[in-house]
């Protein structure tokens, strides 16, 4: 048996999927390059149809990545200067960029303290007249409480749009994210559930009149060929990111399964090693399908950054996701708000710490990086004895 004491574990091995697939994803490489299109195409449209119905809805109308997607949708919906839009504060900063660059204001609500999703109870105190929408992110592949949320969106005529850039697969009261809004912004990073070899994004919509502007947004708004309904930009998908990610959908009910067992098995580890209390496992809650895009735990008695550290020096990779909350971004000072504001995100910047997670990862790879975590404890516990 290898000796594991010195694995190296990456935080996500795209090498591994690489070499799982390689003669599929090679032939689709040499397909594109064969058929001479390199932008939109059939590979795209493919791609857009599979997506869809994969989330069950209609339409899927591609970009080049999560950011543009979040761009498209709230530009479809006509949000811009003088709307507001509420979110998380403890979310990429993407979610909140987007906004801004709508010329609208980003309002954030503070997250619930098991999931880190947006906490619903605290949604109703931030809507003025000026909200136009609620955008929840179904944060490391677990959805947010959406009953609640939807009945406050019916409540007060708001908006619904799904960031669901790390959640593509994930259910909630057995729907998929991509149709449990009005519109879903889904990313194609390389590491996220279904990953493309470079950029890649899409919205997922019911409504054809959405569809039909967002493909005319991403092309410049132009329609016909260089007459400009809208101003637009170019957000176009690459046909060889397309051909790439198709090969892939064959495979993600599968990595999905993959990154639940091997989250189940993480949670299986730490009890047997009595890491428990110090590494506290994520939530799962009921009547939600968690993806697992990150597996992230709480880590216990203020260690998380020396955890980080002694996690990287023995060569395991590990990831804060997010050291600071948006609110307290310097580009976001504008908004005024100070330390204290969003007291449980501001928690879970402090103690969260992401785990190595792939679909390809072994328990080998696991056992490696929990015992890695309690040798570190050891190690603490000596130096107070
Ligand atoms: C929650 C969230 N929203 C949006 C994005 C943006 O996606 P992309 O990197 O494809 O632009 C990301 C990407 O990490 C994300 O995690």
């Amino acid at each position: 048996m290898a000796d594991t004491n010195q694995m190296n574990v990456p935080l996500c091995d795209l090498q591994a999927q690489y070499l799982s697939i390689k003669p599929e994803l090679e032939a689709a490489a040499l397909r594109v390059l064969a058929s001479g299109q390199a932008i939109l195409g059939p590979e795209v449209t493919k791609f857009e149809e599979s997506v869809a119905k994969f989330c069950g809805s209609n339409y899927g109308v591609s970009c080049n990545s999560g950011s543009d997607a979040l761009l498209l949708a709230l530009c479809a919906a006509d949000i811009g200067p003088g709307d507001e839009v509420i979110i998380p504060p403890f979310t990429f900063f993407a979610t909140a960029g987007a906004i801004c660059r709508t010329g609208a204001k980003p309002v954030f609500t503070d997250i619930d303290y098991a999931t880190f999703n947006i906490d619903p109870l605290q949604i109703e105190n931030k809507i003025t007249s000026r909200t136009k929408a609620i955008m929840p992110v179904h944060l490391f592949g677990q959805c947010a409480d959406m009953e609640p949320i939807w009945r406050i969106a019916e409540r007060h005529n708001l908006l619904l749009i799904e960031d669901s850039a790390q959640s593509l697969g994930a259910e909630y009261q057995g729907k998929k994210t991509g149709s449990l809004a009005a519109l879903a912004c889904m990313s194609f990073y390389p590491t996220k559930n279904l990953g493309a070899f470079g950029e890649g994004g899409m919205v997922i919509t019911n409504d054809a009149e959405w569809a039909n502007k967002m493909n005319c947004l991403r092309v410049h708004g132009m329609e016909p060929k260089y007459y400009h309904k809208y101003i637009g930009w170019n957000a176009r998908m690459d046909a060889i990111q397309a051909a790439f990610c198709n090969v892939k959908m064959n495979y993600l009910e599968q990595w999905l399964k993959n990154r639940q067992a091997a989250a189940a098995r993480y949670d299986s580890i730490i009890d047997e090693e009595h890491l428990g209390s110090f590494l506290k496992k994520p939530t799962r809650k009921p009547n939600r399908n968690h993806t697992f895009n990150q597996y992230v735990v709480r880590v216990g008695g203020g260690e998380r950054d020396a955890l980080v550290q002694y996690l990287r020096s023995e060569k395991i990779g590990c990831e804060i996701y997010y050291p600071l909350p948006l609110h307290l971004q310097e580009c976001l000072q504008f908004l005024g708000h100070a330390k204290g504001d969003f007291p449980t995100t501001e928690s879970a910047c402090n103690e969260v710490m992401a785990l190595p997670m792939f679909p390809e990862i072994t328990v080998e790879q696991q056992r490696r990086v929990i015992s890695v975590c309690a040798s570190f404890l050891r190690q603490k516990v000596r130096k107070v004895a």
